[in-house]
């Protein structure tokens, strides 16, 4: 069986009291270790802070980005091993959000999954088309694409062995949602691609993801959690799709 996650995006928001809090309200009413798996992705600057709250929780650590390199004079990054030694076990990459306003190309995306696996945290892989591309007919032409680049770098056994978020770029942060239909057809898409090999592969839909609309998406035979970002601030509503997710 495959064991649910559901990830909570901050984003660049809060500050040091504010994450704490967070993390504190969700360490202590979240002690499920068995069902469902839960991870926050603070910002950097916070990681140390939430770390501290969430030791000894059922709540694990992410980063919402990772730098390609493993060091060096790249003034601004944030490489794998630093990430590690703040407690990480996972990390975004290709965040729609990395892609189109910080110029993040299939080929960096696929170098940072790399990367990431190279010291040992779990890439969440996120991969989505824009409106135009859906109204165009291209979403599982589009989607397909992003994870192959990451095949060709990698292997498949590599990406199936990661988290694969499909975020519609339409529905992130527009409180337009996918419907659950729309999103059980490009998960589907994305295991068939994976082959046997995805067959437990953990696939995440992310984009406006609320406690009124996760019911249905949980519910689809190949969605196996979310991606939350605004509702993920929130710690009465994140805990309560996360319960959503069992
Ligand atoms: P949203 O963000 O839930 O606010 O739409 C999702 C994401 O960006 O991962």
């Amino acid at each position: 069986m495959t064991k649910p996650l559901v990830a909570g995006n901050w984003k660049m928001h809060g500050n040091t009291e504010q994450a704490s809090s967070l993390a504190s309200q969700l360490a202590a009413n979240w002690n499920d270790l068995q069902a469902v798996e839960m991870v926050v992705f603070p910002p950097f600057v916070h990681l140390s802070t939430v770390k501290e709250v969430l030791a000894n929780s059922a709540v694990a650590l992410g980063a919402q980005n990772i730098s390609q390199h493993e060091g060096g004079a790249y003034t601004g990054e944030i490489s794998g091993a630093m990430l590690v030694e703040q407690g990480c076990q996972y990390v975004l990459v290709g965040h729609s959000e990395r892609r189109e306003l910080f110029g993040e190309s299939n080929v960096t995306v696929a170098e940072k999954f790399k990367a990431a696996q190279k010291v040992g945290l779990v890439p969440i892989l996120c991969v989505g088309e824009s409106l135009q591309e859906r109204r165009q007919g291209q979403t599982l032409a589009v989607v397909s694409s992003q994870i192959s680049a990451v095949i060709d770098c990698v292997g498949l056994r590599n990406v199936s062995r990661a988290v694969i978020a499909y975020e519609p770029v339409w529905a992130i942060g527009t409180g337009e949602v996918a419907s659950p239909q729309q999103a059980q057809q490009v998960h589907s898409a994305i295991r068939t691609q994976l082959g046997n090999i995805g067959a437990d592969t953990r696939l995440l839909y992310g984009g406006s993801v609320k406690s009124s609309s996760a019911v249905e998406l949980f519910a689809q035979p190949d969605i196996n959690g979310g991606l939350v970002g605004g509702a993920s601030l929130e710690a009465h509503e994140f805990l309560n799709i996360v319960k959503l997710a069992e």
